[in-house]
């Protein structure tokens, strides 16, 4: 798969540990940024992955900033954004599965790197179950209009 990521000034040590297990699970990446700890604003770092996923540029996208919830919510407000963030695996991987959650978020003053590589991984290797969560995932886009 082609993922986007993007993090602000917090997450840009957590960013390239990410990036390089996503390259060595066999993903190519689309990296946005920031790569450097000048502050910056993370809705623009959300803007620019939300956008490579919803123009499907990209399939999914990666953001991280100090707790994932700034940038998460940023990212909700595009449309076609289903972004969750996730501190444990176990939310993730029924992110996928139910909510058909095409961006991943999750805090760099959180969750340490080996749990965060968990997470994507459980995130990436789950799929959409479709079915019953169908209706509610279109009930979702239908809140966005
Ligand atoms: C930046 O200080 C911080 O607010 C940001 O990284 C994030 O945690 C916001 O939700």
């Amino acid at each position: 798969m082609k993922l986007a990521i993007g993090c602000d000034h917090v997450g840009i040590e957590l960013k390239p540990v990410i990036v390089e297990f996503l390259e060595e699970l066999g993903h190519s990446v689309q990296d946005f940024g920031t790569d450097s700890a000048a502050r910056v604003d993370y809705p623009d770092y959300a803007q620019a992955v939300s956008q490579a996923v919803v123009t499907k540029n990209c399939d999914l996208g990666i953001l991280i900033c100090g707790t994932g919830v700034g940038i998460s919510i940023a990212a909700n407000k595009v449309k076609g954004i289903r972004a969750v963030v996730c501190s444990e695996p176990y939310s993730a991987k029924l992110s996928r599965e139910h909510n058909n959650t095409n961006i991943l978020a999750f805090g760099s003053r959180v969750i340490g790197p080996e749990l965060a590589k968990m997470i994507t991984k459980e995130w990436l290797d789950a799929e959409f179950q479709g079915g019953r969560h169908q209706k509610r995932v279109d009930q979702i886009s239908q809140l966005q209009n």
